[in-house]
């Protein structure tokens, strides 16, 4: 495995990997590696050649007060993950490579990052899409695979693609849970043991969400409060939304017709913390 910080390095890897006819796949990450990264990884080694993972917390899909700073790095654990995934790359800039200074042109996203995760965090698509097209363009992939736990997110990656018509297969990957249905995340750590109990709600509501709209025997209005009640039943979570929406558009359903995603966001606000950390999951429906 090869560990770089460099672009110049990175592209030269891939490089003598086209010139050899490997196919590569890209996996962005933020690092602090749990088995949903490691998912995406082996999506990525069955269906290409060579398989990249980046390492990078970008600074710029942070909102002032969220928790850039306080984002948990692994280093030396993302490494070790990579190793016996026997990736090929792992390709971690620093700051300063990604965004040198004089840095001053962006992506900006359209009415997709306006809704649901857009609509809380101003800017934070405009962020992703940005990192994620420099990424693109330092690796030059010919699949990216991203995980459906950020269904907003894979929905902006597939457009970013589309619109700047990249030559990048996109790739999406289930939710990887823990045993008791809590989706994977690296912000998982910050969960205090009663709060872990709490989370098990979040998919246990959608879980209960998606049998009643399989039976067609609900309405949205209906559906949201029962889900909000029980997310929040022990007082540690609160609801942000819970959209029930077309999965292409994101757009939300009046009825409830599949294909359908239900989309739930939550905010977990320890004792005594300035923020509450977000922690997001759905389902989907009929696809
Ligand atoms: P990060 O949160 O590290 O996630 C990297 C990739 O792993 C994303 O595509 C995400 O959807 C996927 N992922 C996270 N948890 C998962 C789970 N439980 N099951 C399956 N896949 C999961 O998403 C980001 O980083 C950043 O926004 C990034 C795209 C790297 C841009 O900075």
């Amino acid at each position: 495995m090869i560990v770089t910080k460099s672009i110049a390095a990175a592209r030269r890897q891939v490089g003598r990997w086209r010139k050899q006819g490997f196919s590569v796949g890209l996996i962005p990450t933020m690092g602090a590696l749990h088995n949903g990264h490691r998912a995406l990884i082996r999506r990525s080694r069955r269906l290409c050649d060579r398989t990249v993972v980046s390492i990078f917390v970008n600074p710029t899909q942070f909102a002032p007060g969220e928790d850039y700073r306080k984002y948990p790095r692994a280093w030396r654990e993302d490494l070790t993950i990579c190793r016996a995934e026997k990736i090929d790359l792992a390709f971690a800039p620093v700051g300063r490579t990604i965004y040198p200074t004089g840095f001053q042109t962006s992506v900006h996203v359209g009415p997709l990052a306006d809704l649901w995760e857009g609509a809380a965090r101003p800017g934070h698509f405009d962020g992703v899409a940005t990192v994620v097209l420099k990424l693109f363009n330092i690796v030059g992939p010919d699949v990216a695979i991203f995980g459906q736990k950020d269904f907003q997110q894979a929905v902006i990656i597939r457009r970013l693609i589309a619109d700047f018509n990249l030559p990048i297969r996109l790739v999406v990957v289930s939710t990887v849970r823990e045993r008791d249905g809590l989706a994977l995340s690296s912000r998982n750590v910050y969960l205090d043991p009663a709060s872990r109990a709490d989370a098990t709600a979040i998919f246990r509501a959608l879980k209960w969400a998606r049998t009643r709209v399989r039976r067609r025997d609900a309405k949205a209005a209906v559906l949201r409060a029962r889900m909000k009640a029980e997310i929040e039943a022990a007082g540690r979570f609160k609801v942000d939304y819970i959209g029930f929406c077309n999965p292409e558009t994101l757009e939300p359903r009046c009825r409830l017709e599949t294909p359908l995603v239900i989309l739930v966001a939550t905010v977990c606000r320890a004792k005594g913390a300035a923020f509450g950390r977000r922690y997001i999951d759905n389902v989907l429906i009929g696809v």
